[in-house]
């Protein structure tokens, strides 16, 4: 079965492009990510009561499905390997996107973990829905004494607004460094992130994506 799964991905990767697997992951998590970032600060700045308490039920509810997709991704990502593509022929740039993509991933579990340990510690805590609809537990923090509990939610907040602090840095350089392969160093590794789109002019039906030509270095002239 693994066996199969990467030989159908290795199609995809030996051309320099994520497996449409990896593309959707890729993208449903971003923008997951981006709406829980606007929607829990417009959730922060509402006043106490029952709208800002509606406001945080959506949050979390949307928050939680991300721990189950990180989860499947990186048991995708363990299993198939990525593409290697023209930006990782380059020394210190492609160490530093390697450890942003695995802050990324550190933010896709301490995110949730931690709102779920808040919602979890505090005083009554409503229930909590994955995508609003299957049922998902609170942390067993009931059991524990009062002050243990207001410390836990003092540490998961406390994780939770790093980790939040930590997505506003990395996502615009995230985001600068894609655009500026893509548009200053024409290097494929956006478009190997960005859906195939069929040539519908071609009856064969190919993808409008073509090989990139072997670079053919200049004869020398003799002498
Ligand atoms: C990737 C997922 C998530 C992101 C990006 C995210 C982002 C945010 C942001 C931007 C805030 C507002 C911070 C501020 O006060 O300035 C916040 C607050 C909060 N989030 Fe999340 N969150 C995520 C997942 C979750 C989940 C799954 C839960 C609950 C199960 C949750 C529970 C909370 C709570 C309770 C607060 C209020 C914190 C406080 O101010 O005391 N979050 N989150
Ligand atoms: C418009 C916004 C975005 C663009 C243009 C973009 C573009 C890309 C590209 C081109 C890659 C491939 C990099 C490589 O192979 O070296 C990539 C990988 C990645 N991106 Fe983004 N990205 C965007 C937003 C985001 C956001 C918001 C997140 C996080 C929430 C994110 C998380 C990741 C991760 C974790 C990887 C590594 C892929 C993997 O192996 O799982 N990206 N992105």
């Amino acid at each position: 079965m693994i066996r199969a799964l990467r030989a159908w991905a290795r199609k995809h990767t030996e051309r320099s492009r994520y497996s449409p697997v990896g593309i959707a992951f890729h993208w449903v998590m971003a923008l997951l990510v981006l709406f829980q970032l606007g929607w829990g600060y417009y959730a922060s700045w509402l006043g106490v009561g029952g709208e800002k308490l509606r406001a945080y039920e959506v949050h979390s509810m949307v928050g939680l499905p991300i721990l189950v997709l990180a989860i499947a991704r990186l048991g995708w990502r363990v299993m198939i390997p990525g593409p290697i593509n023209d930006a990782d022929r380059q020394g210190l740039q492609t160490q530093v996107a390697y450890v942003m993509h695995y802050l990324f991933y550190l933010t896709f579990f301490g995110l949730p973990l931690s709102g779920w340990a808040m919602w979890s510690a505090i005083a009554e805590p409503g229930p909590l829905y994955l995508a609003g609809v299957i049922p998902w537990p609170q942390l067993p923090f009931d059991q524990l004494p009062l002050t243990t509990q207001w410390r836990i939610m003092d540490v998961a907040e406390d994780v939770h607004l790093a980790l939040v602090a930590m997505l506003l840095v990395i996502i615009p350089l995230h985001v600068a460094a894609a655009l500026k392969h893509h548009f200053w160093d024409r290097h494929d590794v956006l478009r190997g992130m960005l859906p195939e789109i069929p040539d519908a002019e071609d009856p064969r039906g190919e993808t409008t994506h073509k090989p990139r030509e072997p670079k053919i270095q200049p004869a020398k002239a003799p002498g």
